[in-house]
C-alpha cells in the first residue's frame, strides 16, 4: 500500500496556464503579475496595499528593517518557531529575546512578554504557529501600553481568523503594525517561493518597496535612495500566487471539515490532543500538530507510523536548540514548554485531496501506535 504524505500542494492546469502569460509576454520578474497579485491580497485579507517579495523571511527582514529595528535593540519572539523567525531579527542587528509558548496553542505566552521587556525592547514579533492565531488582542494592547510595535509573522495564517471588535476578520488586516506571509510549498498558498508584507503605514510599505529592490527609487529606478537588496518577486512566481489565491476559499473549507473528521475520528484515542483553538480564533490548519500524552514514547509511535505506511513529522522545532557557535539571542526564563511541544507532538497528514479512507487510514494507524 502507497505510504499517505504528511502533505501535498493543490496544483492544476491552471498554474500552467497561469505560467505561460508571463513566459509568452516575455515579462519575466517583477512586472504586472506582481503588482495584480499584491492587489488581490491586499483585499483577501482586507489591508489597504501589500508589498510581494521573494519569501517569507525576506518578508520578515524588511518587515523589520521598515519598522526601524536595528543594532542595539531587543526584538521579543519565540524561540518555538522556525528558525526564519529569529535569523529575520538576527539579520538586522537586533537581538532576539526569546520567551516560551503556551502547552496548547503553541503560540507565545503572553504572561511572560512583560517581564523580557527592557528599556531596549522595540518589537514584538510574534507568530500564528501553524496557522493558529496568537492572542492579538492581549499582545497589541499591552504593546500599545508599553509603547512597542507588533508585527505579525504570519508565514502559515493565510486565511486564518481573528474576532476583533466581535467581527471575524482576516489575520493580515493587519491588527499590529505590520505582517508578513509566506508562500512556500508548505503553505496553503503557494507561489514556489514568497511572501507578502502588509501595513497600515503607506511610509513602512514604501521603504519595503525600495529595500526589496536595491533600494531604488520606484518612481526613477535609476537613483538609489539607500543601501537594499535584490528580494523581488518574479512575475511567473505572482502568477501561480494569483491562481492559487482564487482556490483558498475552497482550500479552506475543505481542509475545515477534514480536522472536524479527524476530531471524530481520534475522540477515542487516548492521549491524543489536538492544538487549542480559543472561542476568538479560526486555524486555516495549514499543519496539524498532536500532542502526545507523557505516558507515550514519542519516537515509538513515529516508527510504528511510518511502518503503517503513514508519514509522519516531529513538532516544531525551537531555535535555541539548533547547534549555532555564539548564540546571537538571549533567552528570557525557561523554554521547556516549547520543547516540550518540539518533543512530544506529531505532524501527521493533512492535504487537499486527502480522503476519508486514507484519514481513517491514520487514525488506525494511530491507535495501534498508541496502544501497548
Ligand atoms: C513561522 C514561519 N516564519 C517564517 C517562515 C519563512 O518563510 P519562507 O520559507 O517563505 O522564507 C516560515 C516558513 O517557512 C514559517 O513557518
Amino acid at each position: 500500500m502507497e505510504a499517505i504524505p504528511i502533505y501535498r500542494p493543490w496544483l492544476g492546469q491552471e498554474e500552467l496556464e497561469a505560467l505561460s502569460r508571463p513566459l509568452q509576454s516575455g515579462w519575466l520578474t517583477q512586472g504586472p503579475e506582481v503588482a495584480a497579485f499584491e492587489q488581490e491580497f491586499a483585499e483577501y485579507v482586507g489591508a489597504e496595499r501589500a508589498v510581494a517579495v521573494s519569501s517569507g523571511t525576506a518578508a520578515l527582514h524588511l518587515g523589520l528593517l521598515a519598522c526601524g529595528v536595528g543594532p542595539g535593540d531587543e526584538v521579543i519572539t519565540v524561540s518555538h518557531s522556525f528558525v526564519a523567525t529569529v535569523n529575520a531579527v538576527v539579520q538586522t542587528g537586533a537581538t532576539p529575546v526569546l520567551v516560551d509558548v503556551e502547552a496548547d496553542t503553541f503560540n507565545m505566552d503572553v504572561d511572560l512578554v512583560e517581564q523580557a521587556i527592557t528599556e531596549r525592547t522595540r518589537a514584538l514579533l510574534v507568530v500564528h504557529q501553524l496557522g493558529m492565531p496568537c492572542d492579538l488582542g492581549r499582545l497589541c494592547r499591552l504593546a500599545r501600553e508599553k509603547g512597542l510595535l507588533l508585527i505579525e509573522d504570519a508565514a502559515c495564517a493565510v486565511g486564518s481568523e481573528i474576532k476583533w471588535d466581535g467581527r471575524w476578520e482576516r489575520i493580515g488586516k493587519p491588527h499590529g503594525e505590520l505582517a508578513c506571509f509566506s508562500f512556500h510549498p508548505r503553505k496553503l498558498l503557494t507561489a514556489a517561493e514568497g511572501g507578502m508584507v502588509v501595513s497600515h503605514s503607506a511610509d513602512r510599505l514604501a521603504r519595503v518597496e525600495r529595500l526589496r529592490n536595491h533600494g531604488r527609487d520606484p518612481e526613477d529606478s535609476r537613483r538609489v535612495l539607500e543601501p537594499g537588496f535584490n528580494y523581488r518577486m518574479s512575475d511567473l512566481h505572482a502568477a501561480v500566487g494569483r491562481v492559487q489565491l482564487g482556490r483558498l476559499s475552497e482550500l479552506l473549507v475543505r481542509r475545515r471539515c477534514q480536522v472536524e473528521r479527524y476530531r471524530d475520528l481520534l475522540e477515542s484515542i487516548p492521549g491524543l490532543e489536538f492544538q487549542k483553538q480559543a472561542a476568538w480564533a479560526r486555524s486555516n490548519w495549514q499543519t496539524l500538530a498532536l500532542r502526545l500524552s507523557p505516558g507515550a514514547d514519542p519516537s515509538v509511535v513515529r516508527s510504528r507510523l511510518q511502518e503503517a505506511g503513514v508519514c509522519v513529522q516531529k513538532g516544531v522545532a525551537c531555535s535555541h536548540r539548533q547547534p549555532v557557535r555564539e548564540a546571537p539571542w538571549r533567552q528570557a526564563g525557561s523554554l521547556e514548554v516549547g520543547e516540550r511541544a518540539e518533543d512530544r507532538s506529531l505532524v501527521i497528514p493533512l492535504f487537499h485531496d486527502m480522503s476519508e479512507a486514507d484519514q481513517r487510514r491514520v487514525a488506525l494507524a494511530l491507535a495501534e501506535a498508541l496502544n501497548d
